[in-house]
Protein backbone atom coordinates (compact mmCIF):
# COMPACT_ATOMS: atom_id res chain seq x y z
CA UNK A 1 0.00 0.00 0.00
CA UNK A 2 2.74 2.77 0.89
CA UNK A 3 2.80 5.33 3.20
CA UNK A 4 1.25 8.89 2.45
CA UNK A 5 5.02 10.19 2.03
CA UNK A 6 5.54 7.41 -0.04
CA UNK A 7 2.66 7.80 -2.33
CA UNK A 8 3.22 11.69 -2.35
CA UNK A 9 6.94 11.55 -2.81
CA UNK A 10 6.35 8.99 -6.63
CA UNK A 11 5.57 10.78 -9.26
CA UNK A 12 2.28 11.72 -11.02
CA UNK A 13 0.83 10.31 -14.57
CA UNK A 14 -1.48 12.23 -15.72
CA UNK A 15 -3.04 10.70 -18.57
CA UNK A 16 -5.40 13.05 -20.54
CA UNK A 17 -8.30 12.71 -23.02
CA UNK A 18 -7.85 16.22 -24.34
CA UNK A 19 -4.27 16.62 -23.77
CA UNK A 20 -3.98 19.72 -26.28
CA UNK A 21 -7.36 21.59 -25.22
CA UNK A 22 -7.39 25.07 -23.30
CA UNK A 23 -7.20 23.13 -19.89
CA UNK A 24 -5.34 20.14 -21.21
CA UNK A 25 -2.62 22.16 -22.18
CA UNK A 26 -2.30 24.58 -18.99
CA UNK A 27 -2.13 21.33 -16.85
CA UNK A 28 1.00 20.38 -19.23
CA UNK A 29 2.47 23.42 -18.23
CA UNK A 30 1.66 22.81 -14.74
CA UNK A 31 3.11 19.86 -14.68
CA UNK A 32 6.50 21.12 -16.64
CA UNK A 33 6.55 24.13 -14.14
CA UNK A 34 6.42 21.74 -10.89
CA UNK A 35 9.56 20.79 -11.39
CA UNK A 36 11.02 24.31 -12.30
CA UNK A 37 9.06 26.80 -9.94
CA UNK A 38 7.01 24.97 -7.88
CA UNK A 39 6.07 27.95 -6.14
CA UNK A 40 4.37 29.00 -8.83
CA UNK A 41 2.05 25.92 -8.67
CA UNK A 42 1.89 24.08 -5.47
CA UNK A 43 0.32 26.88 -3.08
CA UNK A 44 -2.36 27.27 -5.86
CA UNK A 45 -3.79 23.88 -4.65
CA UNK A 46 -6.28 22.87 -2.61
CA UNK A 47 -4.25 19.46 -1.65
CA UNK A 48 -1.29 21.62 -0.80
CA UNK A 49 -3.49 22.63 2.79
CA UNK A 50 -4.81 19.43 3.29
CA UNK A 51 -1.48 17.45 3.30
CA UNK A 52 0.00 20.43 4.94
CA UNK A 53 2.87 20.73 2.46
CA UNK A 54 2.19 23.38 0.69
CA UNK A 55 6.17 23.55 -1.18
CA UNK A 56 5.90 20.39 -1.70
CA UNK A 57 6.66 19.21 -5.95
CA UNK A 58 5.60 16.24 -6.32
CA UNK A 59 6.97 15.25 -9.68
CA UNK A 60 4.20 15.05 -12.79
CA UNK A 61 4.52 13.81 -15.90
CA UNK A 62 1.88 14.09 -18.60
CA UNK A 63 0.77 12.20 -21.38
CA UNK A 64 -2.30 11.54 -23.65
CA UNK A 65 -4.56 11.61 -26.58
CA UNK A 66 -5.85 14.48 -29.07
CA UNK A 67 -7.57 15.16 -32.17
CA UNK A 68 -5.50 18.19 -32.36
CA UNK A 69 -2.29 17.45 -34.36
CA UNK A 70 -0.35 20.88 -33.48
CA UNK A 71 2.91 20.96 -31.03
CA UNK A 72 1.63 21.70 -27.45
CA UNK A 73 3.32 24.92 -27.36
CA UNK A 74 1.28 25.59 -30.96
CA UNK A 75 -1.82 24.87 -29.04
CA UNK A 76 -0.47 27.03 -25.94
CA UNK A 77 -0.25 29.57 -28.13
CA UNK A 78 -3.84 29.15 -29.83
CA UNK A 79 -5.33 28.74 -26.54
CA UNK A 80 -4.37 32.02 -25.09
CA UNK A 81 -4.65 30.98 -21.69
CA UNK A 82 -1.11 31.85 -20.35
CA UNK A 83 1.62 34.35 -21.99
CA UNK A 84 4.65 33.49 -23.65
CA UNK A 85 7.20 34.65 -21.53
CA UNK A 86 5.50 32.34 -19.02
CA UNK A 87 6.45 28.72 -21.36
CA UNK A 88 9.07 29.75 -22.97
CA UNK A 89 11.44 27.92 -21.17
CA UNK A 90 9.78 25.03 -21.18
CA UNK A 91 9.23 24.39 -24.85
CA UNK A 92 11.25 21.28 -24.88
CA UNK A 93 9.46 19.08 -21.75
CA UNK A 94 5.92 20.59 -23.29
CA UNK A 95 6.73 19.27 -26.71
CA UNK A 96 8.14 16.02 -25.51
CA UNK A 97 4.87 15.19 -24.05
CA UNK A 98 3.52 11.75 -25.78
CA UNK A 99 0.11 12.76 -27.18
CA UNK A 100 -1.14 10.22 -29.34
CA UNK A 101 -3.33 10.60 -32.00
CA UNK A 102 -7.84 9.93 -30.25
CA UNK A 103 -9.08 6.31 -31.54
CA UNK A 104 -11.20 6.63 -34.81
CA UNK A 105 -14.43 7.77 -33.94
CA UNK A 106 -15.52 4.94 -36.43
CA UNK A 107 -14.35 2.52 -34.24
CA UNK A 108 -16.70 0.60 -32.18
CA UNK A 109 -16.29 1.36 -28.25
CA UNK A 110 -14.37 -2.03 -27.79
CA UNK A 111 -11.76 -1.50 -30.62
CA UNK A 112 -11.49 1.80 -28.96
CA UNK A 113 -10.91 0.48 -25.91
CA UNK A 114 -8.17 -1.83 -27.29
CA UNK A 115 -5.97 1.08 -28.82
CA UNK A 116 -6.36 3.09 -26.09
CA UNK A 117 -4.85 -0.15 -23.56
CA UNK A 118 -1.96 -0.51 -26.48
CA UNK A 119 -1.50 3.36 -25.61
CA UNK A 120 -1.73 3.30 -22.26
CA UNK A 121 1.15 0.48 -22.06
CA UNK A 122 3.42 2.42 -23.69
CA UNK A 123 2.92 5.34 -22.01
CA UNK A 124 3.80 3.40 -18.67
CA UNK A 125 6.87 2.25 -19.78
CA UNK A 126 8.03 6.23 -20.35
CA UNK A 127 7.42 6.54 -16.80
CA UNK A 128 7.25 3.03 -14.65
CA UNK A 129 7.70 4.26 -11.46
CA UNK A 130 4.61 6.84 -11.93
CA UNK A 131 1.25 6.65 -10.63
CA UNK A 132 -1.03 7.03 -13.73
CA UNK A 133 -4.24 8.81 -13.65
CA UNK A 134 -6.93 8.92 -16.55
CA UNK A 135 -7.54 12.83 -16.31
CA UNK A 136 -11.12 13.03 -19.02
CA UNK A 137 -10.76 16.72 -20.15
CA UNK A 138 -12.88 15.87 -23.67
CA UNK A 139 -15.35 18.55 -25.35
CA UNK A 140 -18.44 18.90 -23.13
CA UNK A 141 -20.71 16.07 -25.54
CA UNK A 142 -24.31 15.28 -26.20
CA UNK A 143 -25.94 12.89 -23.73
CA UNK A 144 -23.46 10.27 -23.69
CA UNK A 145 -25.43 8.20 -21.47
CA UNK A 146 -26.28 4.47 -23.28
CA UNK A 147 -29.31 3.06 -24.14
CA UNK A 148 -30.65 0.59 -21.07
CA UNK A 149 -29.00 -2.46 -21.12
CA UNK A 150 -26.77 -1.71 -23.82
CA UNK A 151 -23.23 -2.31 -22.73
CA UNK A 152 -22.01 -0.10 -25.86
CA UNK A 153 -19.57 -3.22 -26.96
CA UNK A 154 -20.86 -2.91 -30.58
CA UNK A 155 -21.63 0.42 -31.27
CA UNK A 156 -19.29 3.06 -32.69
CA UNK A 157 -17.57 5.46 -30.52
CA UNK A 158 -18.37 8.66 -31.99
CA UNK A 159 -21.27 9.69 -29.61
CA UNK A 160 -19.35 8.20 -26.60
CA UNK A 161 -15.61 9.20 -27.06
CA UNK A 162 -15.41 9.61 -22.67
CA UNK A 163 -16.93 6.15 -22.24
CA UNK A 164 -13.91 4.53 -24.33
CA UNK A 165 -10.97 6.33 -22.44
CA UNK A 166 -12.78 6.10 -18.62
CA UNK A 167 -13.46 2.03 -19.68
CA UNK A 168 -9.91 1.14 -20.70
CA UNK A 169 -8.58 3.30 -17.65
CA UNK A 170 -10.59 0.84 -15.31
CA UNK A 171 -9.47 -2.31 -17.36
CA UNK A 172 -5.93 -1.39 -16.24
CA UNK A 173 -6.89 -0.38 -12.75
CA UNK A 174 -6.21 3.46 -13.51
CA UNK A 175 -8.71 5.93 -11.26
CA UNK A 176 -10.20 8.44 -13.51
CA UNK A 177 -11.04 12.39 -13.33
CA UNK A 178 -14.20 12.98 -15.37
CA UNK A 179 -13.93 16.89 -15.27
CA UNK A 180 -16.52 17.16 -17.93
CA UNK A 181 -20.12 17.71 -17.55
CA UNK A 182 -20.42 14.42 -19.75
CA UNK A 183 -21.93 11.60 -17.79
CA UNK A 184 -20.47 8.36 -18.73
CA UNK A 185 -24.14 7.02 -18.29
CA UNK A 186 -22.69 3.47 -16.98
CA UNK A 187 -23.01 2.46 -13.66
CA UNK A 188 -22.01 -0.96 -14.15
CA UNK A 189 -18.59 1.05 -14.83
CA UNK A 190 -19.31 2.66 -11.63
CA UNK A 191 -19.80 -0.95 -9.85
CA UNK A 192 -16.68 -2.24 -11.07
CA UNK A 193 -14.31 0.49 -10.30
CA UNK A 194 -15.74 0.09 -6.97
CA UNK A 195 -15.34 -3.50 -7.05
CA UNK A 196 -12.01 -3.36 -7.94
CA UNK A 197 -11.66 -0.59 -5.69
CA UNK A 198 -10.29 1.82 -8.27
CA UNK A 199 -11.81 5.29 -7.76
CA UNK A 200 -13.57 7.11 -10.92
CA UNK A 201 -14.70 10.71 -10.17
CA UNK A 202 -16.73 13.25 -10.98
CA UNK A 203 -18.34 15.16 -12.58
CA UNK A 204 -18.32 18.94 -14.20
CA UNK A 205 -15.29 20.84 -12.51
CA UNK A 206 -16.70 23.24 -10.15
CA UNK A 207 -14.44 26.16 -11.31
CA UNK A 208 -15.81 29.67 -10.89
CA UNK A 209 -19.11 31.29 -11.13
CA UNK A 210 -20.95 28.05 -9.65
CA UNK A 211 -18.38 27.69 -6.97
CA UNK A 212 -19.04 31.33 -5.88
CA UNK A 213 -22.37 30.64 -6.24
CA UNK A 214 -22.42 27.73 -3.47
CA UNK A 215 -20.46 29.97 -1.26
CA UNK A 216 -23.18 32.70 -1.33
CA UNK A 217 -26.51 30.41 -1.65
CA UNK A 218 -24.17 28.63 2.02
CA UNK A 219 -24.28 31.90 3.27
CA UNK A 220 -28.03 32.65 2.47
CA UNK A 221 -28.73 29.77 4.06
CA UNK A 222 -27.20 29.93 7.29
CA UNK A 223 -28.61 33.38 7.45
CA UNK A 224 -31.75 32.43 6.96
CA UNK A 225 -31.69 34.81 4.17
CA UNK A 226 -34.52 34.05 1.06
CA UNK A 227 -33.33 33.72 -1.79
CA UNK A 228 -35.92 35.18 -3.96
CA UNK A 229 -34.67 34.94 -7.63
CA UNK A 230 -30.95 34.29 -8.93
CA UNK A 231 -29.77 35.12 -12.60
CA UNK A 232 -26.64 33.86 -13.78
CA UNK A 233 -24.77 35.11 -17.18
CA UNK A 234 -21.58 33.66 -18.51
CA UNK A 235 -19.69 34.83 -21.47
CA UNK A 236 -16.38 33.39 -22.84
CA UNK A 237 -14.97 32.71 -26.08
CA UNK A 238 -12.76 29.63 -25.76
CA UNK A 239 -13.76 26.14 -27.94
CA UNK A 240 -15.46 25.19 -24.69
CA UNK A 241 -17.87 28.16 -25.15
CA UNK A 242 -18.30 27.88 -28.47
CA UNK A 243 -19.41 23.92 -28.27
CA UNK A 244 -22.03 25.30 -25.61
CA UNK A 245 -23.34 26.73 -27.99
CA UNK A 246 -24.96 23.88 -29.42
CA UNK A 247 -27.80 23.00 -27.25
CA UNK A 248 -27.40 19.87 -27.00
CA UNK A 249 -23.67 20.20 -25.50
CA UNK A 250 -25.16 22.94 -22.99
CA UNK A 251 -27.93 20.49 -21.50
CA UNK A 252 -25.64 19.08 -19.37
CA UNK A 253 -24.10 21.86 -18.00
CA UNK A 254 -26.18 24.45 -17.47
CA UNK A 255 -28.62 21.50 -16.09
CA UNK A 256 -25.66 20.71 -13.44
CA UNK A 257 -24.93 24.61 -13.14
CA UNK A 258 -28.61 24.91 -12.45
CA UNK A 259 -29.89 22.14 -10.04
CA UNK A 260 -27.34 22.71 -7.17
CA UNK A 261 -29.53 25.53 -5.92
CA UNK A 262 -32.39 24.37 -5.09
CA UNK A 263 -30.75 21.42 -3.63
CA UNK A 264 -28.20 24.07 -1.14
CA UNK A 265 -31.17 25.97 -0.09
CA UNK A 266 -33.96 23.17 0.29
CA UNK A 267 -36.51 24.83 -1.77
CA UNK A 268 -37.48 26.00 -5.55
CA UNK A 269 -35.83 29.71 -6.15
CA UNK A 270 -39.04 30.97 -7.20
CA UNK A 271 -41.58 29.07 -5.54
CA UNK A 272 -43.37 32.49 -5.01
CA UNK A 273 -43.97 33.24 -8.63
CA UNK A 274 -45.10 29.76 -9.52
CA UNK A 275 -42.25 28.90 -11.62
CA UNK A 276 -38.26 28.94 -12.01
CA UNK A 277 -36.54 31.91 -10.54
CA UNK A 278 -32.46 30.83 -11.11
CA UNK A 279 -31.96 31.33 -15.02
CA UNK A 280 -28.47 30.17 -15.99
CA UNK A 281 -26.81 31.49 -19.37
CA UNK A 282 -23.93 31.26 -20.98
CA UNK A 283 -22.87 33.10 -24.29
CA UNK A 284 -20.08 32.24 -26.91
CA UNK A 285 -18.48 35.57 -26.75
CA UNK A 286 -15.08 35.81 -28.75
CA UNK A 287 -13.04 38.57 -27.61
CA UNK A 288 -12.76 36.78 -24.20
CA UNK A 289 -11.17 33.77 -25.38
CA UNK A 290 -10.86 32.33 -22.10
CA UNK A 291 -10.77 35.02 -19.76
CA UNK A 292 -14.62 34.48 -19.02
CA UNK A 293 -16.65 36.98 -17.52
CA UNK A 294 -19.63 35.94 -15.09
CA UNK A 295 -22.27 38.42 -13.50
CA UNK A 296 -25.43 37.32 -11.09
CA UNK A 297 -28.02 39.18 -9.80
CA UNK A 298 -29.05 37.76 -6.30
CA UNK A 299 -32.79 38.98 -4.85
CA UNK A 300 -32.86 37.96 -1.33
CA UNK A 301 -35.28 38.90 1.02
CA UNK A 302 -35.03 39.31 4.80
CA UNK A 303 -36.90 40.38 7.67
CA UNK A 304 -40.87 41.11 7.12
CA UNK A 305 -40.03 39.99 3.49
CA UNK A 306 -38.52 42.96 2.69
CA UNK A 307 -36.46 42.82 -0.58
CA UNK A 308 -32.42 43.40 -1.25
CA UNK A 309 -30.22 42.84 -3.89
CA UNK A 310 -26.68 41.98 -4.77
CA UNK A 311 -24.26 42.09 -7.78
CA UNK A 312 -21.34 39.50 -8.33
CA UNK A 313 -19.13 40.22 -11.30
CA UNK A 314 -16.48 37.52 -11.67
CA UNK A 315 -13.36 38.21 -14.46
CA UNK A 316 -12.09 35.03 -13.90
CA UNK A 317 -9.32 32.36 -16.35
CA UNK A 318 -11.44 29.02 -16.97
CA UNK A 319 -8.10 27.19 -17.59
CA UNK A 320 -6.22 28.72 -15.23
CA UNK A 321 -9.31 27.89 -12.27
CA UNK A 322 -9.47 24.69 -13.90
CA UNK A 323 -6.07 23.28 -14.25
CA UNK A 324 -4.94 23.13 -10.79
CA UNK A 325 -8.21 21.38 -9.78
CA UNK A 326 -7.69 18.51 -12.15
CA UNK A 327 -4.25 18.07 -10.61
CA UNK A 328 -5.54 18.44 -7.07
CA UNK A 329 -7.97 15.70 -8.18
CA UNK A 330 -5.38 13.64 -9.73
CA UNK A 331 -3.46 13.83 -6.09
CA UNK A 332 -7.18 12.51 -4.62
CA UNK A 333 -7.38 9.47 -6.63
CA UNK A 334 -3.93 8.34 -6.39
CA UNK A 335 -3.79 8.21 -2.48
CA UNK A 336 -7.65 7.14 -2.17
CA UNK A 337 -7.10 4.10 -4.35
CA UNK A 338 -3.83 3.09 -1.71
CA UNK A 339 -6.26 4.17 0.84
CA UNK A 340 -8.94 1.00 -1.03
CA UNK A 341 -11.20 3.47 -1.63
CA UNK A 342 -13.07 2.97 -5.37
CA UNK A 343 -16.06 4.05 -7.60
CA UNK A 344 -17.78 7.17 -6.94
CA UNK A 345 -16.74 9.44 -4.24
CA UNK A 346 -19.14 11.70 -2.68
CA UNK A 347 -16.63 13.09 -0.22
CA UNK A 348 -15.05 15.26 -3.10
CA UNK A 349 -18.48 16.86 -4.04
CA UNK A 350 -16.37 19.96 -3.23
CA UNK A 351 -15.03 19.66 -6.82
CA UNK A 352 -17.80 19.24 -8.79
CA UNK A 353 -21.06 21.06 -9.81
CA UNK A 354 -22.38 17.22 -9.76
CA UNK A 355 -20.67 14.68 -8.12
CA UNK A 356 -20.96 11.23 -8.52
CA UNK A 357 -22.09 9.10 -5.63
CA UNK A 358 -24.97 8.73 -3.22
CA UNK A 359 -25.88 11.97 -1.04
CA UNK A 360 -23.35 14.15 -1.64
CA UNK A 361 -23.10 16.86 0.16
CA UNK A 362 -24.64 20.36 -0.94
CA UNK A 363 -23.42 23.31 1.08
CA UNK A 364 -19.91 24.59 0.84
CA UNK A 365 -19.29 24.26 4.22
CA UNK A 366 -20.44 20.41 4.40
CA UNK A 367 -18.16 19.87 1.31
CA UNK A 368 -15.09 21.15 2.62
CA UNK A 369 -15.75 19.51 5.92
CA UNK A 370 -16.11 15.83 4.07
CA UNK A 371 -12.89 16.69 2.09
CA UNK A 372 -11.52 17.29 5.30
CA UNK A 373 -12.92 13.94 6.75
CA UNK A 374 -11.75 12.16 3.68
CA UNK A 375 -7.97 13.71 4.05
CA UNK A 376 -8.34 12.59 7.57
CA UNK A 377 -9.35 9.07 6.09
CA UNK A 378 -6.30 9.01 4.08
CA UNK A 379 -3.76 9.79 6.63
CA UNK A 380 -5.09 7.23 9.19
CA UNK A 381 -5.12 4.64 6.40
CA UNK A 382 -1.77 5.25 5.04
CA UNK A 383 0.07 5.99 8.43
CA UNK A 384 3.47 4.48 8.57
N1 LIG B 1 -12.64 25.49 -17.82
C1 LIG B 1 -13.56 25.31 -16.92
O1 LIG B 1 -13.72 26.13 -16.05
C2 LIG B 1 -14.40 24.05 -16.93
C3 LIG B 1 -15.26 23.81 -15.84
C4 LIG B 1 -16.00 22.61 -15.83
C5 LIG B 1 -15.90 21.71 -16.87
N2 LIG B 1 -15.10 21.99 -17.93
C6 LIG B 1 -15.06 21.01 -19.01
O2 LIG B 1 -13.73 20.55 -19.24
C7 LIG B 1 -13.65 20.04 -20.58
C8 LIG B 1 -12.39 20.61 -21.24
O3 LIG B 1 -12.49 22.01 -21.36
P1 LIG B 1 -11.48 22.81 -22.33
O4 LIG B 1 -11.78 24.24 -22.14
O5 LIG B 1 -10.08 22.32 -22.14
O6 LIG B 1 -12.01 22.33 -23.76
P2 LIG B 1 -11.26 22.37 -25.17
O7 LIG B 1 -12.33 22.31 -26.20
O8 LIG B 1 -10.28 23.50 -25.20
O9 LIG B 1 -10.42 21.00 -25.19
C9 LIG B 1 -10.92 19.76 -25.58
C10 LIG B 1 -9.81 19.00 -26.30
O10 LIG B 1 -10.28 17.67 -26.59
C11 LIG B 1 -9.79 17.31 -27.89
N3 LIG B 1 -10.62 16.20 -28.37
C12 LIG B 1 -11.83 16.23 -29.01
N4 LIG B 1 -12.29 14.97 -29.23
C13 LIG B 1 -11.34 14.13 -28.74
C14 LIG B 1 -11.23 12.71 -28.65
N5 LIG B 1 -12.19 11.90 -29.10
N6 LIG B 1 -10.12 12.20 -28.06
C15 LIG B 1 -9.12 13.00 -27.58
N7 LIG B 1 -9.18 14.36 -27.64
C16 LIG B 1 -10.27 14.90 -28.21
C17 LIG B 1 -9.90 18.59 -28.68
O11 LIG B 1 -9.09 18.55 -29.85
C18 LIG B 1 -9.41 19.62 -27.64
O12 LIG B 1 -8.00 19.79 -27.72
C19 LIG B 1 -14.97 20.45 -21.26
O13 LIG B 1 -15.84 19.35 -21.24
C20 LIG B 1 -15.49 21.55 -20.35
O14 LIG B 1 -16.91 21.69 -20.43
C21 LIG B 1 -14.35 23.12 -17.98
Amino acid sequence: MGTLETIRSRPLLLLVAGAKGAIGSTLALAGCMMQRQPELISPYLTTADLWGDATDAQPVHMAGWDRNPMAMTEALASHRVVPETLWAGDREPLNAIPVAAAPNNGLSVSAQIDQLLRDIDGFRQISPDAQPVMVNLLPACMECALPHGDNGDNMTGGRFPDLAYARAAIRAGIPVVNFTPNDLGDGDLLATAAKKGIPLVGRDGKTGQTYFKVVLASAFKARHLRVDGWYSLNILGNADGRNLMDPDCARGKLANKTNLLDEILGYPVGEAYGEGAHKVHIDYYPPRGDAKEAWDVIDIKGLFGLPMSIRVNLQGRDSILAAPMALDLARWVVLLQAAGRGGAVPELGFYFKKPEGETPAATWEDQLRDLKALAAYCRQQLAS
